[in-house]
């Protein structure tokens, strides 16, 4: 079923697994380090979307890391921006495009971890670098404090939705102590905020 989520300029039409919940609880029967996180709705990307689509991103470059359904990178493309959307899997890469299609808007895709981040920094940097909800595991944040200034131009920005996961007083030192502005800023969920990073350390 298609369903939509509010934009600052309108709405965003978007399919996902109909029970993301069967997905995880398979996935979890197997040996497997990452279960599909991707197919859920997580309301990190959700208030991604809508701050993002409240500016105009023309002529912008932009990387969405850890896409999954890719509401962002969707929201992102409609205000004008030049769109890649990430993740390591491959599921949450199609639904990614579908949700781009529903919208009449271009994203690409591509498939990349940031444990294996060559052929994304291959492609950057990029102006605007957006994530929603991927500080929730040690791995994950040293694997972005590493990765992050590699990606962003020096005068560009990046954008990280959160909902209060355990990594971030970690990510926010580290990032604090080598980044020249790390900002904290209120979303319209009071569980949901939003980290700003700019001046890459060089
Ligand atoms: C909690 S989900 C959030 C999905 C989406 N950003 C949202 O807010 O709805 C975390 C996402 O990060 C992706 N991810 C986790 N670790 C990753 C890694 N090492 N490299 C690339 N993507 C990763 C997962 O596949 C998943 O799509």
């Amino acid at each position: 079923m298609v369903k939509s989520i509010d934009l600052h300029t309108g709405s965003l039409r978007f399919v996902r697994p109909r029970d993301p919940a069967v997905l995880l609880s398979q996935e979890d029967e197997v040996p497997e380090a990452y279960p599909p996180y991707w197919a859920k709705l997580w309301p990190s990307g959700v208030e991604l979307a809508y701050q993002v689509s409240v500016h105009d991103w023309s002529g912008t470059s932009v990387v969405e890391l850890g896409c999954g359904l890719g509401l962002p990178a969707v929201a992102a493309a409609l205000a004008g921006g030049r769109v890649l959307a990430t993740d390591r899997a491959t599921d949450a890469l199609a639904f990614t495009a579908a949700n781009a299609r529903a919208n009449h808007a271009q994203v690409q895709t591509m498939l990349c971890s940031w444990d294996a981040p060559e052929p994304l920094t291959a492609c950057g940097p990029w102006q605007l670098v957006l994530a929603s909800d991927v500080l929730y595991e040690q791995r994950n944040s040293d694997a972005l404090i590493a990765l992050l200034p590699r990606l962003v131009t020096d005068d560009g920005a990046v954008w990280i939705a959160d909902p209060g996961r355990e990594m971030v007083p970690e990510f926010l030192t580290a990032t604090r102590a080598a980044w020249r502005t790390v900002e904290v800023v209120a979303t319209r969920r009071q569980d949901v905020q939003m980290i700003r990073l700019a001046g890459p350390p060089r």
